[in-house]
């Protein structure tokens, strides 16, 4: 047998007030009583009042569980899960951007399958489909709302596992990006730089096929077209739109494919420095694709060509070359500015050929050269 599986939610509602729709969703699916799960920061946004205005027109009670921190650990999705089943409540609404996401959709695993989060860190680790999860996106980046992903830390020896689960799918996705408006320019290019190499791994990743590359060339060029307006212009509406479709098409993509090498290094930089996802993937990603010239020339290629480089015999080192221009523009810090040192390169390089991002790159690299990516990333080598 030699076949695909796709696994994406069942419902996304994707465009300027698509906050609204929850209201339809809440009452064709039955929910009577929610449970919000939020950082402290957003439990006292604009956004969160978007989101409660929503539940009290529909008539949704609703319990607020905000003590979400980036980079979120098992304790904090099993404390979520208890006060779930504490206060009786029979959805999760996750209103944020990947973590709180990520939280939610552990917590419903939690709350289907009992016992805790612990036991299901892995592949596929349950028998029940997790409890019905709402998530209201609010960065246009991860695409967690739409993956059968969740990302849990492990504090005590400062990693990070990945998971997959179908049975974590969100019932419902809303990507709204009047809820984007105000978002710091910092976490607006750090998330799109995220979904940028989300499109660039799901393309060039060895379980790619024709839906994930649809998706990840639509998905790199919605970037390419509209993130530095958005940084220069925060409430351009229709780059924000733009913004919230790149993160969800390169997340239905890696979903379904894999990702590669730039998480593989930038998953194990953020275990030793304190640096946004965003950022740590961001700033290894045309050090990456250079590497993958050699590899899979056609393919960056191709990446370059859904970025307007129509010459196709030099777009892939037109595109490895543009990125590291938009990379720049959009102030992503160099691997120096974020506090990393020259004398942890082999640590990192050995740290990136153990996670599990590894197994969907398109080639398995020797540790020497991760090393020399690391290297030419901190020197800024992109000759
Ligand atoms: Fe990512």
């Amino acid at each position: 047998m030699n076949y695909t599986e796709l696994f994406y939610p069942p419902r996304f509602a994707v465009g300027p007030g698509s906050i609204q729709a929850i209201t339809d969703f809440t009452k064709e699916a039955n929910l009577t009583c929610a449970l919000i799960v939020t950082d402290a920061f957003l439990a006292s946004a604009p956004v969160m009042a978007a989101v409660t205005d929503v539940l009290k027109k529909a008539g949704i009670p609703y319990y607020v569980f905000d003590r979400v921190i980036s980079n979120p650990d098992a304790a904090t999705v099993d404390r979520a899960a208890a006060l779930y089943t504490e206060k009786k409540c029979d959805h999760f609404i996750a209103v944020g951007g990947g973590s709180p996401i990520d939280v939610a959709k552990g917590a419903s695993l939690v709350a289907a399958n009992g016992g805790a989060i612990q036991h299901y860190i892995g592949v596929n680790r349950t028998v029940h489909q997790g409890v019905p999860v709402i998530a209201v996106n609010t960065t246009a980046g991860t695409g967690s709302e739409v993956t059968r992903a969740f990302v849990l830390t492990n504090r005590e020896n400062h990693t990070k596992a990945v998971s997959l689960d179908h049975h974590c799918l969100v019932a419902f996705a809303v990507s709204d990006p009047q809820l984007m408006l105000d978002l710091p320019g910092e976490v607006t290019a750090a998330t799109g730089m995220d979904a940028l190499s989300h499109a660039v791994e799901a393309y060039c990743a060895v379980n790619h096929n024709p839906f994930t590359d649809g998706l990840s060339l639509q998905s790199a060029g919605l970037v390419n077209g509209a993130l530095l307006t958005t940084l220069h212009e925060p409430y351009h509406l229709d780059s924000r739109t733009d913004m919230c479709w790149a993160a969800a098409l390169a997340g239905y993509a890696f979903s379904n494919s894999g990702l590669g090498l730039i998480h593989s290094i930038g998953f194990q930089l953020e275990n030793i420095c304190p640096v946004p996802h965003g950022q740590a993937v961001g700033l290894f990603m045309p050090y990456v694709m250079d590497f993958h010239r050699q590899a899979i020339p056609e393919r960056i290629a191709d990446l370059g060509v859904a970025c307007g480089f129509t010459d196709k015999s030099i777009a892939a080192k037109q595109v490895v070359a543009h990125f590291y221009e938009m990379i720049t523009a959009a102030k992503i810090p160099t691997l120096r500015e974020v506090g990393f040192r020259a004398d942890d390169i082999p640590a990192l390089a050995a740290m990136a050929m153990e996670d599990p991002t590894l197994a969907t790159n398109p080639v398995q690299p020797a540790v020497e050269e991760v090393e020399e990516i690391i290297t030419r990333a901190y020197c800024n080598d992109l000759q």
